[in-house]
């Protein structure tokens, strides 16, 4: 069976941190979505890291390591990510694998983003600017470059034919980044890339699966910003909820077995974009400033509010979450009282479903439950019974409107810092 992690709100809900806890009881950690957009932190031996491409279990020797076909590979950064974790994780190379059907992010692409992003002016969607965007639309416009071009002759050639079709796209646009100084080092870590344990990922994971072992599939981004059903059009350009497995790695869905949602106790979302519950006032920013809630990949501040339970339960419903986590929980220390968004008024009318439409936050209002705080530092407890009982209630009631059990309380950001339940 492959189980699954990903997020349920709007990224960062501290994945990365949560995979290194769990790959110890996992084979082989699989990236099947998303790309350097991703930002995902982690403590090795009380050195920072944080991982843009590459899976979060690539500090534990015994685990395999896949970025899997739905990952958009820039093979830029994923060259600066190795260099920068070689040094600890001398064995990287022997342990990290890479779909041939993974697409390549060319530079180009990322110029079309920076172009395409500046000419939306208000409407800016925030991207983190690293070529997503269209990458993905040449991978569904069926003109795309992947991993397995790269070992092909005439690789030059495809790149010439696709950069050309993005110069007369760039003519439309204004002021377009200087990319030509980008070629270079792109064609350098292309001959890196080559080297790299490239694999035909279906198979490789069937191999395994075969074999026995424990797979877990690492998401990136959050449920929110799932191209389907995220807060469309300030989305990402992938499905991130658990649905993304079945075509980002090539396994069927009743090889799936449990499902982990992460939500962070309160909430954040970073870039432009509906944000219901967002806080615009010094309660959000004491959250930003507790919490340390700064971008991974981009250092932009991040936007602070209370959790959105509606919300949560539409993610929890898309991606049919069977394990809660809950991170972050340790921020929350000195907030009273603290709330939970349990409805919205929209046009007037209490709902619980996750509206339509929320691009216009103003015509929707959330209904909030506000819990006494527990006004008590949690971050060293490692026992749920030695929780205070106000902070277990408000688990009691987010478990309950969720339907879905808490099995892992995260207090810190230490690998170890983690309350586990069930
Ligand atoms: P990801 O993208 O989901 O992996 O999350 P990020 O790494 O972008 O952001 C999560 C941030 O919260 C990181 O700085 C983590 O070190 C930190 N973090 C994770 N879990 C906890 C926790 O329980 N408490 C605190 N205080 N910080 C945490
Ligand atoms: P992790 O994996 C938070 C956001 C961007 C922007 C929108 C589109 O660390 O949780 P894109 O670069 O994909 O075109 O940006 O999505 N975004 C993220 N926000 N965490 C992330 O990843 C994100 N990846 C993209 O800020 O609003
Ligand atoms: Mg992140």
């Amino acid at each position: 069976m492959i189980d699954v992690l990903l997020g349920l709100q709007w990224g960062d809900e501290g994945k990365g941190k949560i995979v290194d806890y769990l790959a110890d009881k996992y084979d082989v950690i699989a990236r099947f979505q998303g790309g350097p957009n991703a930002g995902h932190t982690l403590y090795v031996n009380g050195e920072k890291v944080v991982l843009h491409t590459i899976p979060s279990g690539v500090f534990h020797s015994h685990c395999l390591n896949l970025i899997g076909n739905g990952v958009v590979i820039d093979p830029v950064t994923l060259q600066a990510e190795m260099k920068k974790i070689v040094p600890l994780c001398p064995d990287l190379l022997s342990r990290l694998y890479v779909s041939q059907k993974a697409h390549l992010i060319l530079p180009t692409h990322r110029a079309l983003d920076a172009a395409s992003e500046a000419a939306k002016g208000k409407d800016k969607i925030g991207s983190t600017l690293k070529g997503i965007g269209p990458a993905y639309m040449d991978k569904t416009g069926r003109n795309g470059l992947r991993v397995g071009d790269i070992l092909s002759k005439n690789f030059k050639e495809k790149y010439d034919k696709l950069t050309q079709k993005h110069i007369d796209m760039l003519k439309q646009y204004d002021n377009v980044v200087e990319w030509k100084q980008w070629e270079a080092p792109f064609f350098e870590a292309i001959e890196e890339l080559r080297k790299l344990q490239i694999v035909n990922g279906e198979y490789w994971l069937d191999m395994h699966l075969k074999a026995g072992k424990k797979i877990l599939a690492e998401g990136a981004q959050g449920s929110m910003l799932d191209v389907d059903f995220g807060t469309y059009p300030f989305v990402t350009s992938s499905n991130t909820i658990a649905a993304g497995v079945c075509n980002g790695l090539g396994v069927a869905p009743s090889r799936i077995g449990e499902v982990y949602g992460i939500t962070k106790a309160y909430c954040t979302r970073v870039g432009g974009g509906p944000f219901p519950t967002e806080l615009h006032d010094e309660t959000g920013e004491a959250l930003r400033k507790a919490g340390s809630e700064f971008g991974a990949t981009t250092g932009r501040p991040r936007r602070c509010g209370w959790i959105d339970l509606v919300a949560l339960r539409y993610a929890v419903m898309l991606s049919g979450v069977t394990k809660l986590i809950v991170t972050k929980t340790d921020v929350l220390d000195q907030f009273t009282p603290i709330k939970a968004a349990v409805a919205y008024i929209a046009d007037g009318i209490e709902t619980e479903e996750f509206p339509y439409d929320v691009t216009d936050d103003a015509s929707l209002t959330p209904v909030y439950k506000a819990f006494p705080g527990w006004d008590t530092p949690i971050a060293g407890i490692s026992d749920y019974d030695q929780l205070p009982q106000v902070f277990k209630d408000y688990c009691s009631f987010v478990e309950e409107y969720l339907g879905t059990k808490i099995a892992y309380i995260s207090n810190g950001t230490g690998r170890n810092q983690l309350i586990v339940i069930s």
